[in-house]
């Protein structure tokens, strides 16, 4: 079975809409907390959250406070920048993941470039797995990568499926074909397989057939489903509240 790790930043996301000078107000909401352990309730093996540099879904607090209060696992998505590895180290997490950052990028662009900056990650995941995080590395279905993260020692790859999920039709099935190749390549050096990015409802139907998946971080889809699906519910209970039923 293929584990789920549900990323809950665009919980918070919605949240920083409205309450971006104070998330920690007493009516701001969404609670991405409250949605984690929803997601937890429901069957996801663990929890995954960025802290990004500009702060700008999860806030520090969003952190301590999963930290605290999930009962699965916490995989903590991080750019490779001292203060970001200082709340790691900080707040121990079963996993950590590395990824690129870029501030001005919509969502994580492309994996991480495990050879041209090897001496810096090799220091990272020496301190994270130092207090018993396991590593994983975000990269592309490269193999020149695959191979550069076998050597750093991590734990994990997380193949980015980000260029399979934006094709269609024999482009999307040539980017399967690059994933698959590269999780066999992984397996046969001794790293883990995870994988994430752009999944969703549709295209999770061709991302399960991957040989060695043990885990899929999905956010963005399920979010998005979960405002959809939940109108009419919170609609009935608002009217309710309204009136007194
Ligand atoms: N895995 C990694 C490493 C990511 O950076 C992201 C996006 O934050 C995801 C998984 C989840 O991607 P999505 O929100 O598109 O499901």
């Amino acid at each position: 079975m293929i584990a789920l790790g549900v990323n809950i930043d665009h919980i918070a996301t919605l949240r920083q809409a409205r309450y971006r000078e104070n998330p920690a107000a007493f009516n701001a909401e969404p609670d991405p907390v409250a949605a984690a352990l929803a997601a937890e309730r429901a069957g996801a093996i663990g929890i995954t959250a960025h802290l990004r540099a500009d702060r700008r879904h999860i806030q520090d607090a969003d952190i301590h406070r999963l930290r605290a209060e999930i009962t699965t696992k916490l995989n903590f998505e991080m750019g490779n920048t001292p203060d970001i590895v200082a709340v790691a180290l900080a707040v121990r997490p079963e996993d950590a993941c590395l990824v690129p950052e870029h501030r001005a990028e919509v969502t994580t662009e492309g994996g991480l470039d495990c050879l041209a900056h090897a001496a810096a990650l090799r220091e990272t995941i020496a301190a994270l797995q130092g207090i018993g995080t396991r590593v994983s590395l975000f990269i592309d279905p490269d193999p020149a990568q695959v191979e550069a993260a076998a050597a750093l020692r991590a734990e994990f790859i997380e193949l980015h499926t980000g260029a399979f999920a934006n094709a269609q039709g024999s482009a999307q099935q040539a980017e399967l074909a690059r994933l698959a190749a590269a999780a066999a390549q992984a397996h046969t050096l001794g790293l883990r397989v995870n994988a994430g990015h752009g999944i969703n409802y549709r295209n999770v139907a061709l991302i399960r057939t991957l040989p060695h998946l043990e885990e899929l971080n999905i956010g963005h889809s399920i979010v998005a489903r979960a405002t959809v699906v939940g109108m009419e519910q919170a609609t009935r209970e608002m009217l309710a509240a309204m009136n007194g039923a």
